[in-house]
């Protein structure tokens, strides 16, 4: 499963890129907005800084503006992924984009069927919003299941990135299900390595080292 990063923050996408997390970057109008940056710069800055895909959402609601701005943004680099969102006029330009041999990555998901056809619109990606979904009482995991199941049955292409990710949960029933792509905030990034029987292990071990009075360096 891949691990994309889910900010425009560029301090924050170095510091995991380090540690070799990031397979990806996913930006929405809400991130470049938290940015406070422009959003052709700090997307380029995030294509210079990662070799995967970078979704760079569209901000127009009409299909033929969504195109002019997919070219606009894919002229970026060639790592940009046009984010568009799961209406008629978003699936129309999914189609026409991914024709002219963009990426495509097809947002705001929250049913199978708009996964179905996002598909058939021959989207890279597909991401559903589990976190949104479990904010209104209904399972957002049930729904990645629900696509998994339907993509492999029909041998689709298209990519499960699971979007609105709020839990290191979220994270492991991705992996259990068979997502392709996870996008994650930092923060939550982060909590994955943590687990209180690991800092319970290390601080005894440490304690009966300093015990023995040797170094190993
Ligand atoms: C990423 O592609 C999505 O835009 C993002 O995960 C949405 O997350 P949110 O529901 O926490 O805003």
């Amino acid at each position: 499963m891949k691990f994309f990063v889910d900010t425009a923050e560029i301090s924050e996408i170095a510091e995991l890129k380090d540690l070799g997390l990031v397979d990806g970057v996913t930006t929405n109008p809400s991130l470049i907005m938290k940015s406070g940056r422009d959003i052709l710069e700090v997307t380029k800055e995030i294509c210079d800084l990662v070799d995967g895909p970078v979704s760079a959402e569209v901000v127009s609601l009409t299909a033929e503006d969504m195109i002019a701005e997919g070219r606009k943004l894919a002229k970026i680099a060639d790592n940009i992924c046009v984010k568009v969102p799961l209406t008629w006029d978003g699936l129309k330009a999914c189609k026409v984009l991914t024709d002219e041999g963009f990426k495509v990555n097809v947002t705001l998901c929250f049913s199978a069927n708009q996964a179905l056809l996002a598909a058939k619109a021959g989207a890279t990606f597909i991401s559903p919003f589990v976190g949104r979904l479990d904010d209104i009482n209904i399972d957002g995991m049930d729904l990645i299941a629900e696509i998994r199941q339907i993509y492999d049955n029909f041998a689709f292409e298209t990519e499960i990135l699971v979007a609105s990710v709020r839990t290191v949960n979220h994270v492991t029933q991705s992996a259990i299900i068979g997502a392709d792509v996870v996008t994650v905030p930092p923060a939550v990034l982060k909590k994955l390595v943590e687990h209180p029987l690991t800092a319970n292990g290390l601080e005894g071990f440490m304690k009966d080292w300093a015990k023995t009075g040797q170094n190993i360096l």
